[in-house]
């Protein structure tokens, strides 16, 4: 009877959610969220779930850490909203320390409220101050839902299609992607056919000096957490300067301290023209942001682009903390020594495993891709292993152009118990 009444009270929420929520939005998991705290979401049962998703790459210092949980009450009691009627001090402090955290040559920052908002104010930047339409991404890419990112998107088909029609002069080249890779076993030689297919492009399709911006996320995210070999980024920096390309790195999901450095560009000698920003930058308020040099944004006439919400005090708040809480508890390095650890563990655990092809990692934004007996990706096995890892109350998510990639993005702050006790239900769910 108790047991009854328990179940009921979730079942009560999805009927209700059934019922009125647009059937568009799809959620991984049929558990209704009551409170969080750290790692752990807690259901409106009281069952805890170990979160090893994060909102999407979002909750990088945990769930209602203390410290950004204070900022925003502060925040809400003094200030709330001022849109462009006024200055305000919290957007300032933001822009200033996001301008120490990113690399040296960016110090000019406009802020927004979502990825997709921030993809689109950097790709209108671009075209304005170059003058130029052609816009280069990548296959697998994701920037966002909207009909300039859904066009910039191609990580999966049900993205865009129906939509259509998208804006154009885009144009989309492969990204170097070792493990799927005819050239798998020599990761120069799948950077060198990236090259080769941009010089396709530029011969072909387009001249370079039409070129706005390339725009490139530098792991991966919904396309699968794919980490390209060391000096992709490196190279695609020179070959924009060559042409007068300017570099947008989309750093929406690998972003504040995720992989190890407070943004995943610093793996490389690498600078963006552009630097966007999302998910972890406010512990959950919604803000988003980029980066630029100022002698770009200076070209950029006042007006042309603008936000109502975008940059509001609440959640510039929020984001002083949690780059604060990032700072002071060493959350990137943290990444980086747990993070490897369970790459390490899992790859392990992989080697006498056919279905899994793939363990690989940067920080704590690991993915484990599933192969099928003839070698090729299989969603099946990565939703077999989410639903095994949900009832055993583990929360992941998958990920993967056709599916078939677990992705593990814990709390950077994760205890070492949770940490294990994450391996050790993932191994389970992972024994078939
Ligand atoms: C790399 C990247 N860019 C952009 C976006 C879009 O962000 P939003 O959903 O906040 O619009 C996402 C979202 O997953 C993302 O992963």
């Amino acid at each position: 009877m108790v047991m009854a009444e328990k179940l009921n009270k979730n079942q009560t929420y999805l009927d209700l959610d059934d019922k009125y929520v647009n059937p568009v939005l799809s959620r991984s998991a049929r558990i209704v969220a009551e409170r969080a705290q750290g790692s752990y979401i807690y259901d409106m049962n009281g069952d805890a779930y170990l979160d090893l998703a994060t909102g999407i790459a979002v909750n990088n210092v945990g769930h209602c850490h203390p410290k950004v949980v204070a900022a925003i009450q502060k925040q809400a009691a003094e200030l709330i909203h001022t849109s462009v009627t006024v200055h305000h001090k919290r957007y300032i402090e933001l822009a200033q320390k996001l301008v120490e955290i990113t690399p040296k040559s960016l110090d000019s920052v406009f802020l927004a409220n979502s990825g997709a908002e921030a993809v689109e104010g950097a790709v209108k930047l671009a075209r304005y101050v170059t003058g130029r339409p052609g816009i280069i991404n990548f296959r697998g890419s994701f920037h966002g839902r909207t009909m300039l990112t859904m066009a910039l998107t191609t990580s999966k088909l049900y993205y865009r299609e129906k939509y259509e029609p998208l804006p154009g002069s885009i144009f989309t080249v492969p990204f170097p992607y070792t493990y799927r890779s005819h050239l798998k076993d020599n990761p120069n030689a799948v950077v060198d056919n990236v090259f080769e297919h941009l010089d396709t492009l530029f011969q072909q399709f387009i001249h370079p000096e039409q070129v706005a911006s390339f725009i490139v996320e530098p792991v991966q995210g919904e396309g699968g957490y794919v980490i390209p070999p060391k000096g992709f980024l490196t190279r695609l920096r020179k070959l924009a300067d060559k042409h007068g390309i300017m570099l947008i790195i989309d750093e929406v999901q690998s972003g504040f301290g995720r992989t190890g450095k407070m943004f995943a560009c610093e793996h490389e000698p690498v600078e963006p023209d552009i630097l966007l920003m999302a998910k972890g930058i406010a512990g959950g308020m919604p803000l988003s942001g980029f980066v630029a040099r100022r002698e770009v944004t200076s070209k950029w006439l006042p007006g042309r682009h603008g936000s109502t919400f975008g940059g509001n005090p609440v959640s510039c708040a929020a984001a002083l903390a949690v780059i604060d809480v990032l700072q002071e508890e060493k959350l990137p390095e943290r990444a980086a020594k747990v993070g490897g650890e369970m790459l390490k563990r899992l790859q392990k655990f992989a080697q006498d495993k056919q279905y899994i092809g793939e363990v690989r990692g940067l920080g704590m934004m690991l993915g484990i891709e599933f192969d099928d007996k003839d070698g090729k990706p299989s969603k099946e096995i990565a939703e077999k292993v989410a639903e095994r890892c949900l009832e055993n109350k583990l929360i992941v998510l998958t990920c993967g152009v056709r599916g078939q990639v677990i992705r593990l993005i814990p709390p950077l702050n994760i205890s070492d118990s949770d940490a294990e006790k994450a391996m050790e239900i993932l191994e389970k769910s992972m024994t078939f």
